[in-house]
């Protein structure tokens, strides 16, 4: 338990705020703990269908603790960081972020494994590896290429220089950029949406949109059989009497 991160859940909405302001939301292990044990539980407690992580006025997260970082230097699996590192890449649980201020090291790189990113205009990014002697984590060598293009990915790691909420937007690292005043309301309505979609179909949706590339054929199939399972769930059921009685559906009670 750590006072350093607020938990919450709203309406199948998980929310986990990053509450050390005096330190510009530094991430410590007691912080990257209470943050996959929040990935945990949204994945075990079928009420909660979206994690939304966000932080606090001007600070999303500065990234790593600095201190933590000298202090416990090892890359143990186990260790508190790759623990949620390797939890936030693999859940099937939806993942977005309300970003405003600093998004600085994991602040960024973590943004790319999100499903969608909501940034304000004050937003401030930056992956500083580099000048802190250090390489790309969590997976960012990669996905950043995929984001960005190598040439982009290239300067932003190589050279390790902010930029602006625009700029991730062009850049894939963000998917909505907002006033400051209304980020947590636009992400918030868009995080009901996805919470009032059926679970079982939205964690599916989004295991099947991870899957590494493979021969299209392949991914068909894939699709296939996930397709011709959920047609008989009792979601789609709902779905489909939900439309020939000229009425919403209901998925609340499959949750
Ligand atoms: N780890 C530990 N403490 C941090 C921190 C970090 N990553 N980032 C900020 N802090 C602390 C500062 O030490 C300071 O603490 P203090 O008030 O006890 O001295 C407090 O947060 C406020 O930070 P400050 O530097 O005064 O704010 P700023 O607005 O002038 O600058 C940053 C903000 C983020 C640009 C600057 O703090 C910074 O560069 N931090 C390091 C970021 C970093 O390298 N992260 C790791 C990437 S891998």
């Amino acid at each position: 338990m750590t006072i350093h991160v607020l938990t919450e859940v709203d309406s199948g909405v998980l929310t986990v705020r990053f509450n050390r302001a005096e330190k510009k939301n530094a991430l410590t292990s007691e912080m990257y703990t209470a943050m996959a044990d929040a990935i945990d539980r949204a994945e075990s407690d079928r009420t909660v269908k979206v994690v939304l992580f966000t932080g606090s006025e001007g600070a999303y997260t500065a990234g790593n603790d600095l201190g933590d970082f000298l202090s416990n230097p090892s890359g143990a699996a186990d260790r508190p960081v790759n623990r949620f590192i390797a939890k936030m890449a693999a859940t099937d649980v939806p993942l977005m972020a309300a970003v405003d201020g600093l998004a600085v090291g994991i602040g960024t790189t973590m943004l790319l494994h999100f499903d969608q990113v909501f940034a304000s205009e004050n937003a401030r990014f930056s992956m500083p590896f580099i000048n802190l002697a250090l390489v790309p984590e969590a997976g960012s060598s990669m996905q950043l290429v995929e984001a960005c293009g190598y040439k982009k990915a290239a300067e932003l790691l190589m050279l390790g220089e902010p930029f602006d909420a625009g700029q991730a937007l062009e850049y894939g690292i963000v998917s909505v950029v907002c006033p400051a005043d209304r980020l947590m309301e636009q992400a918030m309505a868009m995080a009901h949406k996805l919470a009032s979609k059926p679970r079982d179909a939205l964690l599916a949706t989004k295991r099947l949109m991870r899957r590494p590339k493979e021969p299209v054929l392949q991914r068909i199939q894939a699709e296939s059989d996930q397709f011709f399972e959920r047609l008989t769930s009792p979601a789609a059921v709902e779905a489909i009497s939900a439309f020939m009685e000229k009425r919403t559906a209901d998925f609340s009670k499959f949750d």
